[in-house]
């Protein structure tokens, strides 16, 4: 599969931003992670980060150019009210896992609503940085 791998605002600043919640990784460090597990499975993977949304809703927009088969999506703070970000992952036809590091239900209340999350075949949250390789996982599971 051709996977892009998006992350949205201020996870470029994991490692140095409340690693009580986010750990110690950086961005780097994971994304890294990810491309050697998903690589492993005979997967290629594209990384993409922005704190802007226009960049981030443009680039799920070419994914529909570019025959990416799946979408790995920590929308960060964009989750809990971007309906332009869940119109644009709607408007493409591809599965889109939502991942988030820190389990949004057990934190403050405005981040217990995802409004990406029903634009998503699913979401994970909660196990850190593995999140995203389940989300691998999960996505090779909605092809069969
Ligand atoms: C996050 C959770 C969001 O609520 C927050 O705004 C983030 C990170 C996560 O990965 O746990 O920036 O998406």
């Amino acid at each position: 599969m051709n996977l892009l791998i998006l992350n949205g605002p201020n996870l470029n600043f994991l490692g140095i931003r409340e690693p009580e919640i986010y750990g110690t990784q950086t961005l780097e460090d994971i994304e890294k992670q990810i491309n050697h597990y998903a690589t492993e499975r005979g997967h290629n993977c594209t990384f993409f980060q922005s704190n802007s949304e226009g960049d981030l809703i443009d680039r799920i927009q070419q994914a529909h150019t570019d025959n990416i088969d799946g979408i790995i999506f920590n929308p960060a703070a964009y989750t809990h009210y971007s309906y332009a970000i869940h119109d644009a992952v709607k408007a493409i036809a591809v599965p889109t896992v939502e991942v988030h590091l820190s389990a949004i239900n057990a934190r403050e209340s405005f981040r217990k609503e995802s409004v990406v999350a029903p634009a998503c075949i699913g979401q994970i949250s909660g196990f850190g940085a593995a999140g995203y390789t389940l989300a691998v996982h999960a996505l090779e599971e909605n092809l069969v």
